[in-house]
Protein backbone atom coordinates (compact mmCIF):
# COMPACT_ATOMS: atom_id res chain seq x y z
CA UNK A 1 0.00 0.00 0.00
CA UNK A 2 1.38 3.73 -0.92
CA UNK A 3 -0.10 7.20 -0.12
CA UNK A 4 0.87 9.84 -1.93
CA UNK A 5 -0.14 13.57 -1.02
CA UNK A 6 -0.46 15.72 -3.36
CA UNK A 7 -0.47 19.96 -2.36
CA UNK A 8 -2.79 21.45 -4.96
CA UNK A 9 -4.87 24.44 -4.30
CA UNK A 10 -6.95 21.93 -2.84
CA UNK A 11 -4.66 18.99 -1.65
CA UNK A 12 -4.91 15.14 -1.34
CA UNK A 13 -4.28 11.98 -0.71
CA UNK A 14 -4.00 8.92 -3.58
CA UNK A 15 -3.89 5.55 -2.36
CA UNK A 16 -2.17 2.66 -4.08
CA UNK A 17 -2.47 -0.90 -3.13
CA UNK A 18 -5.23 -4.06 -3.38
CA UNK A 19 -8.38 -4.57 -2.28
CA UNK A 20 -8.90 -1.00 -2.48
CA UNK A 21 -12.14 -1.18 -3.79
CA UNK A 22 -13.69 -2.74 -0.91
CA UNK A 23 -12.55 -0.34 0.94
CA UNK A 24 -13.38 2.63 -0.84
CA UNK A 25 -16.62 3.83 1.31
CA UNK A 26 -14.60 4.45 4.25
CA UNK A 27 -11.87 6.42 2.45
CA UNK A 28 -14.27 8.34 0.75
CA UNK A 29 -16.11 8.85 3.71
CA UNK A 30 -13.19 10.22 5.30
CA UNK A 31 -11.84 12.57 2.80
CA UNK A 32 -15.31 13.79 1.57
CA UNK A 33 -17.90 13.39 3.70
CA UNK A 34 -21.78 13.95 2.57
CA UNK A 35 -24.89 11.47 2.81
CA UNK A 36 -24.86 10.67 -1.25
CA UNK A 37 -22.95 9.26 -3.61
CA UNK A 38 -23.28 9.10 -6.87
CA UNK A 39 -21.22 6.60 -9.03
CA UNK A 40 -19.73 7.19 -12.40
CA UNK A 41 -18.65 4.48 -14.98
CA UNK A 42 -18.45 3.12 -17.98
CA UNK A 43 -20.46 -0.34 -20.13
CA UNK A 44 -17.37 -2.31 -19.47
CA UNK A 45 -15.88 -1.08 -15.71
CA UNK A 46 -19.22 -0.79 -14.14
CA UNK A 47 -20.13 -4.24 -14.44
CA UNK A 48 -17.22 -5.41 -13.11
CA UNK A 49 -16.64 -3.09 -9.97
CA UNK A 50 -19.13 -1.00 -9.77
CA UNK A 51 -21.60 -3.42 -7.43
CA UNK A 52 -18.25 -3.62 -5.14
CA UNK A 53 -17.32 0.19 -4.65
CA UNK A 54 -21.56 0.94 -4.17
CA UNK A 55 -21.64 -1.94 -1.32
CA UNK A 56 -18.70 -0.61 0.24
CA UNK A 57 -19.84 3.55 -0.06
CA UNK A 58 -23.50 1.95 1.55
CA UNK A 59 -21.28 0.54 4.12
CA UNK A 60 -19.77 3.75 5.16
CA UNK A 61 -23.21 5.12 5.02
CA UNK A 62 -23.92 6.57 1.99
CA UNK A 63 -26.97 6.16 -0.16
CA UNK A 64 -25.54 5.36 -3.81
CA UNK A 65 -26.74 5.58 -7.43
CA UNK A 66 -24.82 4.32 -10.38
CA UNK A 67 -24.96 6.39 -13.87
CA UNK A 68 -23.53 4.12 -16.61
CA UNK A 69 -22.60 5.71 -20.11
CA UNK A 70 -21.67 3.55 -23.38
CA UNK A 71 -18.09 2.91 -22.95
CA UNK A 72 -15.27 4.75 -25.25
CA UNK A 73 -13.63 8.05 -26.22
CA UNK A 74 -16.74 8.58 -28.60
CA UNK A 75 -18.66 8.87 -25.32
CA UNK A 76 -16.56 11.52 -23.87
CA UNK A 77 -19.28 14.10 -25.39
CA UNK A 78 -21.68 16.82 -24.52
CA UNK A 79 -24.81 14.36 -24.38
CA UNK A 80 -23.22 12.05 -22.34
CA UNK A 81 -21.89 14.56 -19.54
CA UNK A 82 -25.37 16.29 -19.91
CA UNK A 83 -27.25 13.27 -19.06
CA UNK A 84 -24.80 12.31 -16.35
CA UNK A 85 -25.65 16.13 -14.94
CA UNK A 86 -29.14 15.31 -15.51
CA UNK A 87 -28.81 11.98 -13.52
CA UNK A 88 -27.63 14.63 -10.24
CA UNK A 89 -30.54 16.15 -9.99
CA UNK A 90 -32.73 13.74 -10.61
CA UNK A 91 -31.18 11.83 -7.69
CA UNK A 92 -30.84 14.89 -5.42
CA UNK A 93 -27.27 15.71 -5.06
CA UNK A 94 -26.27 18.54 -3.05
CA UNK A 95 -23.47 20.14 -2.38
CA UNK A 96 -22.12 18.15 0.01
CA UNK A 97 -22.18 15.05 -1.88
CA UNK A 98 -19.65 13.66 -4.06
CA UNK A 99 -19.05 12.03 -7.60
CA UNK A 100 -16.85 8.83 -7.47
CA UNK A 101 -15.67 8.69 -11.36
CA UNK A 102 -14.94 4.29 -11.37
CA UNK A 103 -13.30 3.81 -14.38
CA UNK A 104 -10.51 4.48 -17.47
CA UNK A 105 -9.48 8.30 -18.24
CA UNK A 106 -12.75 8.67 -20.16
CA UNK A 107 -14.92 8.21 -17.02
CA UNK A 108 -12.33 10.52 -15.06
CA UNK A 109 -12.60 13.08 -17.80
CA UNK A 110 -16.41 13.25 -17.98
CA UNK A 111 -17.03 12.09 -14.12
CA UNK A 112 -14.28 14.99 -13.25
CA UNK A 113 -16.41 17.83 -15.39
CA UNK A 114 -19.44 16.73 -14.32
CA UNK A 115 -18.38 17.27 -10.49
CA UNK A 116 -16.97 20.76 -11.93
CA UNK A 117 -20.01 21.95 -13.16
CA UNK A 118 -23.06 20.36 -10.92
CA UNK A 119 -23.87 22.86 -8.72
CA UNK A 120 -20.83 24.93 -9.13
CA UNK A 121 -18.82 22.55 -8.39
CA UNK A 122 -19.34 19.39 -6.03
CA UNK A 123 -16.50 16.74 -4.81
CA UNK A 124 -14.96 14.39 -6.63
CA UNK A 125 -13.24 10.90 -5.64
CA UNK A 126 -11.29 9.49 -8.81
CA UNK A 127 -11.36 5.75 -8.99
CA UNK A 128 -8.81 5.10 -12.06
CA UNK A 129 -9.12 1.44 -13.49
CA UNK A 130 -6.77 1.59 -16.66
CA UNK A 131 -3.24 1.98 -16.55
CA UNK A 132 -3.17 5.40 -17.98
CA UNK A 133 -6.09 6.64 -15.56
CA UNK A 134 -3.89 5.54 -12.59
CA UNK A 135 -0.25 7.19 -13.86
CA UNK A 136 -1.63 10.16 -15.40
CA UNK A 137 -5.33 11.12 -16.15
CA UNK A 138 -6.46 10.67 -12.24
CA UNK A 139 -4.02 12.96 -10.51
CA UNK A 140 -3.41 16.74 -11.81
CA UNK A 141 -7.14 18.15 -11.75
CA UNK A 142 -7.53 18.29 -15.47
CA UNK A 143 -11.29 17.12 -16.75
CA UNK A 144 -12.85 17.67 -20.06
CA UNK A 145 -14.64 16.48 -23.46
CA UNK A 146 -14.81 16.58 -26.78
CA UNK A 147 -15.95 18.27 -29.46
CA UNK A 148 -17.00 17.74 -33.07
CA UNK A 149 -13.72 20.45 -33.39
CA UNK A 150 -10.97 18.14 -31.27
CA UNK A 151 -10.49 16.55 -28.44
CA UNK A 152 -10.44 17.82 -24.85
CA UNK A 153 -11.79 21.39 -25.86
CA UNK A 154 -14.38 21.81 -23.32
CA UNK A 155 -13.25 21.07 -19.81
CA UNK A 156 -12.18 22.38 -16.28
CA UNK A 157 -9.22 22.13 -13.77
CA UNK A 158 -11.26 20.44 -10.77
CA UNK A 159 -9.21 19.02 -8.15
CA UNK A 160 -10.20 15.29 -6.91
CA UNK A 161 -10.64 14.64 -2.83
CA UNK A 162 -9.36 12.43 -3.16
CA UNK A 163 -7.87 9.28 -5.65
CA UNK A 164 -7.98 5.18 -5.04
CA UNK A 165 -6.02 3.35 -7.49
CA UNK A 166 -6.71 -0.65 -6.96
CA UNK A 167 -3.99 -1.98 -8.84
CA UNK A 168 -6.13 -5.37 -8.88
CA UNK A 169 -8.45 -4.11 -11.59
CA UNK A 170 -5.43 -3.58 -14.25
CA UNK A 171 -5.73 -7.66 -14.33
CA UNK A 172 -9.07 -7.34 -16.60
CA UNK A 173 -7.41 -5.11 -19.26
CA UNK A 174 -6.22 -6.68 -22.55
CA UNK A 175 -2.75 -6.60 -23.13
CA UNK A 176 -3.42 -3.67 -25.81
CA UNK A 177 -5.14 -1.69 -23.34
CA UNK A 178 -2.38 -2.21 -20.58
CA UNK A 179 0.61 -1.17 -23.43
CA UNK A 180 -0.98 1.59 -24.15
CA UNK A 181 -0.97 2.91 -20.35
CA UNK A 182 2.78 2.34 -20.71
CA UNK A 183 3.01 4.83 -22.97
CA UNK A 184 3.09 7.64 -20.41
CA UNK A 185 5.06 5.19 -17.99
CA UNK A 186 8.10 5.09 -20.15
CA UNK A 187 6.92 9.08 -21.06
CA UNK A 188 7.61 10.01 -17.29
CA UNK A 189 10.88 8.04 -17.31
CA UNK A 190 11.92 10.35 -19.97
CA UNK A 191 11.67 13.60 -18.63
CA UNK A 192 12.11 13.01 -15.06
CA UNK A 193 13.49 9.91 -13.69
CA UNK A 194 16.64 8.11 -15.45
CA UNK A 195 16.35 5.38 -12.48
CA UNK A 196 12.78 4.41 -12.97
CA UNK A 197 13.89 4.78 -16.88
CA UNK A 198 16.35 1.95 -16.17
CA UNK A 199 13.78 -0.23 -13.30
CA UNK A 200 11.55 -0.37 -16.68
CA UNK A 201 14.40 -1.44 -19.21
CA UNK A 202 15.49 -4.88 -16.58
CA UNK A 203 11.94 -5.43 -15.71
CA UNK A 204 9.36 -3.99 -18.37
CA UNK A 205 5.86 -3.26 -17.45
CA UNK A 206 3.14 -6.05 -19.03
CA UNK A 207 -0.16 -7.72 -17.78
CA UNK A 208 2.45 -10.66 -17.50
CA UNK A 209 4.16 -8.80 -14.73
CA UNK A 210 1.10 -7.76 -13.32
CA UNK A 211 0.66 -11.63 -12.79
CA UNK A 212 3.85 -12.55 -11.51
CA UNK A 213 5.22 -9.29 -9.20
CA UNK A 214 2.05 -7.54 -8.44
CA UNK A 215 4.38 -5.52 -5.59
CA UNK A 216 6.64 -4.47 -8.77
CA UNK A 217 3.59 -3.24 -10.52
CA UNK A 218 1.87 -1.25 -7.77
CA UNK A 219 5.56 0.26 -6.84
CA UNK A 220 5.58 1.33 -10.72
CA UNK A 221 2.21 2.96 -10.40
CA UNK A 222 3.40 4.75 -7.06
CA UNK A 223 6.53 6.44 -8.50
CA UNK A 224 4.99 7.66 -11.63
CA UNK A 225 2.05 9.35 -9.30
CA UNK A 226 4.61 10.73 -7.57
CA UNK A 227 6.60 12.16 -10.77
CA UNK A 228 3.39 13.57 -11.95
CA UNK A 229 2.61 14.69 -8.36
CA UNK A 230 5.91 16.64 -8.50
CA UNK A 231 5.35 18.35 -12.24
CA UNK A 232 1.65 19.78 -11.28
CA UNK A 233 2.94 20.89 -7.33
CA UNK A 234 4.93 23.22 -9.48
CA UNK A 235 2.41 24.44 -12.19
CA UNK A 236 -1.04 23.11 -11.56
CA UNK A 237 -2.49 24.95 -14.87
CA UNK A 238 0.23 24.69 -17.07
CA UNK A 239 2.05 27.59 -17.32
CA UNK A 240 5.44 25.92 -17.44
CA UNK A 241 7.21 23.07 -16.09
CA UNK A 242 3.71 21.12 -16.82
CA UNK A 243 4.51 20.99 -20.83
CA UNK A 244 6.79 18.97 -20.14
CA UNK A 245 4.23 15.89 -19.50
CA UNK A 246 3.65 16.80 -23.03
CA UNK A 247 6.68 14.76 -24.38
CA UNK A 248 5.79 12.76 -27.44
CA UNK A 249 2.50 14.51 -27.89
CA UNK A 250 2.83 16.75 -30.42
CA UNK A 251 3.66 14.40 -32.76
CA UNK A 252 2.03 11.83 -31.00
CA UNK A 253 -1.38 14.00 -30.99
CA UNK A 254 -1.33 14.34 -34.94
CA UNK A 255 -1.27 10.33 -35.40
CA UNK A 256 -4.05 10.21 -33.37
CA UNK A 257 -5.77 12.57 -35.29
CA UNK A 258 -4.80 11.42 -38.50
CA UNK A 259 -5.55 7.85 -37.44
CA UNK A 260 -9.02 9.42 -36.55
CA UNK A 261 -8.14 8.18 -32.98
CA UNK A 262 -8.41 4.43 -33.66
CA UNK A 263 -4.86 4.15 -32.54
CA UNK A 264 -4.67 4.50 -28.65
CA UNK A 265 -3.18 7.49 -27.60
CA UNK A 266 -0.25 5.48 -25.74
CA UNK A 267 0.91 3.82 -28.80
CA UNK A 268 0.37 7.43 -30.64
CA UNK A 269 2.88 9.08 -27.64
CA UNK A 270 4.91 5.88 -28.12
CA UNK A 271 5.48 7.08 -31.87
CA UNK A 272 5.52 10.92 -31.10
CA UNK A 273 8.52 10.64 -28.41
CA UNK A 274 10.70 8.22 -31.19
CA UNK A 275 10.12 10.70 -33.73
CA UNK A 276 11.11 13.91 -31.58
CA UNK A 277 13.96 11.95 -29.75
CA UNK A 278 15.22 11.73 -33.79
CA UNK A 279 14.58 14.97 -34.56
CA UNK A 280 16.46 15.98 -31.58
CA UNK A 281 19.50 14.13 -32.26
CA UNK A 282 19.49 15.19 -35.79
CA UNK A 283 19.84 18.67 -34.64
CA UNK A 284 22.60 17.82 -32.06
CA UNK A 285 20.30 18.39 -29.27
CA UNK A 286 19.92 15.34 -28.02
CA UNK A 287 22.03 12.03 -26.72
CA UNK A 288 22.78 9.81 -29.71
CA UNK A 289 21.68 6.76 -26.79
CA UNK A 290 18.51 7.79 -26.03
CA UNK A 291 16.99 6.47 -29.07
CA UNK A 292 17.98 2.88 -29.03
CA UNK A 293 16.53 2.61 -25.31
CA UNK A 294 13.84 4.61 -26.06
CA UNK A 295 12.80 2.54 -28.90
CA UNK A 296 13.84 -0.83 -27.22
CA UNK A 297 11.31 0.05 -24.10
CA UNK A 298 8.46 0.94 -25.73
CA UNK A 299 9.14 -2.45 -28.00
CA UNK A 300 9.42 -4.60 -24.73
CA UNK A 301 6.26 -2.59 -23.81
CA UNK A 302 4.31 -3.41 -26.97
CA UNK A 303 4.35 -0.27 -28.34
CA UNK A 304 5.03 1.02 -31.86
CA UNK A 305 7.98 3.01 -32.50
CA UNK A 306 6.93 4.50 -36.53
CA UNK A 307 4.40 6.42 -37.64
CA UNK A 308 2.42 5.10 -39.82
CA UNK A 309 1.67 8.38 -41.33
CA UNK A 310 3.70 10.60 -43.53
CA UNK A 311 5.53 14.11 -42.42
CA UNK A 312 3.13 16.42 -44.62
CA UNK A 313 0.18 14.06 -43.03
CA UNK A 314 1.14 14.70 -40.03
CA UNK A 315 2.35 18.16 -39.90
CA UNK A 316 -1.54 18.98 -41.82
CA UNK A 317 -3.25 17.19 -38.51
CA UNK A 318 -0.98 18.69 -35.92
CA UNK A 319 -2.36 22.19 -37.12
CA UNK A 320 -5.10 21.72 -35.40
CA UNK A 321 -3.42 21.37 -32.17
CA UNK A 322 -5.00 23.72 -29.14
CA UNK A 323 -1.38 23.96 -27.55
CA UNK A 324 -0.35 25.56 -30.77
CA UNK A 325 0.06 29.62 -30.16
CA UNK A 326 -0.57 31.74 -33.52
CA UNK A 327 2.84 31.13 -35.42
CA UNK A 328 4.55 29.08 -33.29
CA UNK A 329 3.77 25.95 -30.92
CA UNK A 330 5.64 24.10 -27.39
CA UNK A 331 8.14 21.23 -27.92
CA UNK A 332 9.37 19.14 -25.36
CA UNK A 333 13.28 17.95 -26.65
CA UNK A 334 14.63 15.09 -24.65
CA UNK A 335 18.05 15.89 -23.80
CA UNK A 336 19.38 12.34 -22.26
CA UNK A 337 17.01 10.02 -20.30
CA UNK A 338 15.96 11.91 -17.46
CA UNK A 339 16.52 15.57 -18.72
CA UNK A 340 13.82 17.32 -21.19
CA UNK A 341 13.36 21.25 -22.25
CA UNK A 342 10.19 23.14 -23.79
CA UNK A 343 11.43 25.26 -26.20
CA UNK A 344 9.40 27.58 -27.87
CA UNK A 345 9.51 26.49 -31.93
CA UNK A 346 7.95 28.23 -35.22
CA UNK A 347 5.77 25.77 -37.16
CA UNK A 348 8.41 25.87 -40.35
CA UNK A 349 10.99 24.51 -37.79
CA UNK A 350 8.16 22.05 -36.30
CA UNK A 351 7.52 20.81 -40.06
CA UNK A 352 11.23 19.94 -40.34
CA UNK A 353 11.74 18.71 -37.35
CA UNK A 354 8.98 16.19 -37.95
CA UNK A 355 10.46 15.74 -41.76
CA UNK A 356 13.77 14.61 -39.76
CA UNK A 357 11.57 12.38 -37.18
CA UNK A 358 10.29 9.89 -39.21
CA UNK A 359 13.39 10.15 -41.46
CA UNK A 360 15.88 7.60 -40.14
N1 LIG B 1 -7.15 14.50 -17.48
C1 LIG B 1 -5.93 14.22 -17.83
O1 LIG B 1 -4.96 14.75 -17.31
C2 LIG B 1 -5.71 13.17 -18.88
C3 LIG B 1 -4.42 12.70 -19.12
C4 LIG B 1 -4.25 11.69 -20.06
C5 LIG B 1 -5.34 11.19 -20.74
N2 LIG B 1 -6.58 11.68 -20.49
C6 LIG B 1 -7.75 11.15 -21.18
O2 LIG B 1 -7.89 9.78 -20.81
C7 LIG B 1 -8.55 9.10 -21.86
C8 LIG B 1 -7.83 7.80 -22.13
O3 LIG B 1 -7.85 7.01 -20.96
P1 LIG B 1 -7.98 5.43 -21.04
O4 LIG B 1 -6.95 4.89 -21.94
O5 LIG B 1 -8.06 4.93 -19.65
O6 LIG B 1 -9.36 5.28 -21.82
P2 LIG B 1 -10.76 4.63 -21.43
O7 LIG B 1 -11.33 5.23 -20.22
O8 LIG B 1 -11.59 4.63 -22.66
O9 LIG B 1 -10.37 3.13 -21.08
C9 LIG B 1 -9.88 2.28 -22.11
C10 LIG B 1 -10.78 1.04 -22.19
O10 LIG B 1 -10.52 0.22 -21.07
C11 LIG B 1 -11.73 -0.08 -20.39
N3 LIG B 1 -11.36 -0.28 -19.00
C12 LIG B 1 -10.89 0.65 -18.12
N4 LIG B 1 -10.53 0.06 -16.99
C13 LIG B 1 -10.77 -1.27 -17.14
C14 LIG B 1 -10.57 -2.42 -16.32
N5 LIG B 1 -9.98 -2.33 -15.11
N6 LIG B 1 -10.95 -3.62 -16.81
C15 LIG B 1 -11.48 -3.74 -18.07
N7 LIG B 1 -11.66 -2.71 -18.89
C16 LIG B 1 -11.30 -1.50 -18.42
C17 LIG B 1 -12.64 1.06 -20.69
O11 LIG B 1 -14.00 0.70 -20.55
C18 LIG B 1 -12.28 1.36 -22.15
O12 LIG B 1 -12.95 0.46 -23.01
C19 LIG B 1 -8.60 10.03 -23.06
O13 LIG B 1 -9.89 10.53 -23.19
C20 LIG B 1 -7.62 11.13 -22.68
O14 LIG B 1 -7.97 12.38 -23.25
C21 LIG B 1 -6.78 12.66 -19.58
ZN1 LIG C 1 -0.96 11.52 -22.72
Amino acid sequence: MHVIDVPASTPYRVHIGTRLLEASGGIIASACGGAQAAVITDSNVGPLYADIVADSLKAAGYAVCVFTFEAGEEHKRADTLLAALEFLAEHELDRNDVVVALGGGVTGDLGGLAAALYMRGIKLAQMPTSLLAMVDSSVGGKTAIDLEAGKNLVGAFWQPRVVIADIGCLGTLTPEQFADGCGEVVKHGVIADPDLFAALEQTPPTLQLLMTNLARVEAIVARNIEIKRDVVAQDEREGSVRKLLNFGHSIGHAIEACAAFTIGHGNCVAAGMCAITRAAIAEGACDPDVIDRLTGLLEACGLMTTSPYSAEELFACALHDKKRHGDSIDLVIPRRIGACSIENVSLDAFRILIEEGLAS
